[in-house]
């Protein structure tokens, strides 16, 4: 998926005034820090806080004293791109893991269950236990998916180390590529995969129904990828979605991303052992914990995964790693300014 395609014609009405009043009271909502006596909605609204793909945030909760269950929403999938709910399952295993985090710094220790021959909820359980806010836990409002250009500075050996050691989760492997000519090669397999889905009508009309066009939608919305957070202008509503396909160009995508991953300083490859839904719910959590991780040391971080979505380009970029499984997230990292937030739906419309 991309989300870089931008919107040319910006207005500058669209971008003021009672909207963008209105997004910014949702991220101040949104985005609060936990309270000390949190409630289980209040973890449940941390949980929503996880990255989750094309921000469809494909989650139900239901809650009790000693479990919160996350329940895949299949109204909320993204067949085009993600036919076989990959990037889904992936999107719930992020959220279990705020989730999980969040939990233990309340004085909850949390145990993440999924039981892959049943209907696809992931089950947390809860016990009493020690109380710990972890740094983890402090990252958790401040992530953010950064897609903007990185300023080129190397993270230092250190610093990649305790990323790796983050991310470090049962059944997934991490693949780090720090090398210019590697990561040269991970961006020709960006283009390619990025020039296929940009010339597919259907992946733009797709995505086209998540892009929120103005702040006014964003807020109206609360879910979706707002044109702002990618470091595009904004448009009216009717105005975005009448261009968007027509602005929106393999060339001018394959450079951007060119420009991106030219000025990150590493990229990170996610390999879940077993292929299904309980390897991609724990390549999710492995993911959260490595952004999170990487929040906590000042390290940005966004998706190019271009490479796994695109079934022949996949094929090609596994045998180029050469483990013999399938690649399951591309993530690049490196140090940039903030972006604005993106949103997410209140706690009482994600609730079973
Ligand atoms: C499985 C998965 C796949 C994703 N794929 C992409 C991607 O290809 N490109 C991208 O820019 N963001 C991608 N994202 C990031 C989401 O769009 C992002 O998490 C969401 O919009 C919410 O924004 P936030 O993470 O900044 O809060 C992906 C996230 C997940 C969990």
């Amino acid at each position: 998926m991309m989300v870089s395609g931008g919107v040319a014609l910006a207005l500058p009405a669209a971008g003021c005034g009672a909207g963008q009043s209105r997004w910014n009271e949702a991220v101040a909502e949104t985005w609060a820090t936990l309270a000390a006596d949190a409630s289980l909605g209040d973890l449940v609204r941390y949980a929503t806080l996880a990255a989750n793909s094309h921000n469809t945030q494909p989650w139900r909760f239901s809650a009790t004293e000693g479990a919160v269950t996350i329940l895949p929403d299949l109204s909320r999938r993204t067949p085009v791109v993600d036919p076989d709910d990959h990037h889904l399952f992936v999107s719930l295993g992020c959220a279990a893991e705020n989730l999980s985090i969040a939990a233990e710094a309340r004085g909850r220790r949390a145990t993440i269950g999924f039981d892959p021959a049943g209907d696809g909820n992931v089950a947390i359980s809860l016990e009493p236990g020690p109380a710990a806010e972890t740094p983890l836990f402090v990252a958790i409002p401040e992530r953010q998916c950064t897609r903007s250009e990185y300023d080129g500075r190397a993270v230092p050996t250190g610093d990649l180390a305790r990323l790796e050691e983050a991310a470090r989760v049962d059944g997934v492997d991490v693949v780090m590529i720090g090398d210019p000519s590697r990561m040269a090669a991970v961006l020709d397999y960006v283009v390619a995969g990025n020039t296929r889905q940009v010339e597919d009508p259907a992946f733009v009309a797709e995505l086209s129904e998540w892009l929120r066009f103005n702040a006014g939608q964003a807020a109206g919305t609360r879910d979706g990828l707002y044109s702002v957070a990618s470091g595009n202008p904004t448009s009216p509503t009717w105005l975005g979605r009448l261009l968007f396909p027509w602005i929106f160009s393999a060339e001018s995508e394959n450079d951007r991303y060119s420009r991106q991953i030219r000025s990150s300083s590493g990229i990170a490859v996610f390999v879940a052992r077993e292929e299904g839904k309980a390897g991609w719910v724990a390549v999710g959590r492995s993911y959260q914990r490595f952004a999170l991780q990487a929040t906590a040391l000042g390290i940005r971080n966004a998706f190019v995964n271009q490479p796994i979505e695109v079934p022949e380009v996949r094929a090609e970029f596994a045998a180029w790693l050469g483990l013999g499984r399938r690649p399951d997230l591309v993530v690049r990292y490196g140090y940039a300014p903030s972006m604005p937030k993106s949103l997410r739906r209140p706690v009482a419309d994600v609730m079973a």
